[in-house]
């Protein structure tokens, strides 16, 4: 039976997790995956997570299913602070949360959505994009096409988008990171959301927004501004968004998919097709993250207890970036890497070639994506020096 079965090579970015831990030097440093690390190099359980989840450890009275679409009050807790508690959709009972297992599994939801109940249409994807966008869309038998977004000399190129935004056929889908994007850690001006919600609305596209990094960026409310831009301006929008990083919950797997609908009645239509087709993906998702996350939005202490301490891991990426650029100045590479500061999010498109990644993991066990992307978040601001030497080396 499994003869002809071929052996395939392991995630790049997942693999790089593997491939640190093997790495017996002590000086070794990890840039690769997207979580977040604090100044001891952990990625701690938030405050507000461990309280949650005592109380729910003396609360919860049963470990039957949850519905098709999760939690309840996890999803209406979810749309207030994806929309804004004073969104009119909320008021008008156009947008719906469906519970997916972490914000690649509200992808993969997507995916099947689109090729089930809208064939035909393609999905626009930036270049570069986050390599699971590539994958989960071209599996599910869409057509995947790009639009440029950051060229050859790793700057954000937004005329280039434009125009090519202007000839994605009527009706096509077009994936946007809301904030903080992955990998190049470069998002849009206010006034450059403002020009693509223009080219969506006049060449009737979809967007789907991807939402994993809300409150990494410039803060809660603000990485949601182009979100609510567009729920407010459109009559129907995707939108998936993750508990992984601002919550902490990578491994809980805690996010969803939240659709904005032109009406209720649509709205219903298009849940029983997702609740549908999670019925054949994972039946009904894992109750844990999304418990935990409902009942720190559900109360106003823990709330409060979260944000601070989220507020603390954006700034500390926030100093990270503007210390690295710093450390580089006696390496006359302040300027070559000035964009460092500029982008948002944990990650950063350096512009290191894979050679010079290639040669940062081997002579300096400095580990970070092939194509130059570094995970800002894992810096050491104690080493911030050694580091710069190290990049100095390669360049
Ligand atoms: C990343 O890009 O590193 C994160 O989104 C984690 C992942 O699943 O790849």
């Amino acid at each position: 039976h499994f003869q002809p079965v071929a052996r395939v090579p392991g995630d790049p970015i997942l693999g790089l997790m593997d491939a640190f831990r093997a790495d017996p030097s002590p000086a070794k440093l990890d840039l690769g995956v997207g979580v977040y690390k604090d100044a001891q190099g952990r990625t701690p359980i938030m405050a507000a997570v461990k309280h949650a989840e005592q109380r729910l450890l003396a609360s919860e009275t049963t470990k039957s299913y949850t519905s098709g679409h999760g939690d309840a009050a996890f999803g209406e807790q979810l749309l207030q602070l994806v929309l804004g508690q004073d969104s009119p959709l909320l008021a008008g009972q156009r947008a719906g949360t469906t519970q997916t297992p972490g914000g690649t599994g509200a992808l993969r939801l997507t995916a099947d959505f689109l090729s089930h109940c809208l064939p035909g249409r393609g999905i626009w994807l930036s270049d570069p994009t986050w390599p699971i966008h590539e994958t989960i869309f071209a599996e599910a038998g869409l057509k995947v096409g790009h639009y440029p977004y950051v060229g050859a000399d790793n700057r954000l190129d937004v005329e280039a988008m434009l125009a090519a935004l202007e000839r994605v056929p009527s009706g096509d889908v077009v994936l946007l990171h809301a904030c903080c994007h992955n990998p190049t850690g470069f998002d849009l001006s206010h006034d450059d959301w403002r020009q693509v919600l223009d080219v969506v609305r006049r060449r009737e596209l979809l967007p789907l927004i991807d939402f994993a990094y809300q409150g990494f960026g410039d803060g809660l409310g603000d990485d949601a501004w182009a979100v609510r831009l567009f729920a407010a301006e459109l009559p129907e929008l995707l939108i998936t968004s993750s508990c992984s990083k601002n919550f902490g919950l990578y491994r809980e797997r805690t996010g969803a998919l939240i659709v904005c609908a032109d009406s209720h009645d649509k709205l219903l239509d298009v849940r029983s097709q997702l609740a549908s087709l999670a019925r054949n993906l994972w039946s009904t998702p894992p109750a844990h993250g999304a418990a935990v996350v409902a009942t720190i939005l559900g109360d106003a202490a823990l709330r409060a207890e979260w944000q601070a301490e989220l507020d603390l891991m954006r700034g500390r990426v926030l100093r990270l970036r503007q210390g690295l650029v710093e450390a580089l100045q006696p390496f006359g590479l302040a300027e070559r890497f000035a964009h460092i500061a500029v982008q948002r999010g944990m990650f950063s498109y350096t512009g290191l070639t894979p050679e010079q990644v290639r040669r940062l993991r081997d002579e300096s066990s400095v580990y970070m994506v092939g194509s130059g992307r570094a995970n800002v978040a894992g810096l050491d601001e104690q080493r911030l020096g050694e580091l710069a030497a190290a990049i100095a080396r390669v360049c």
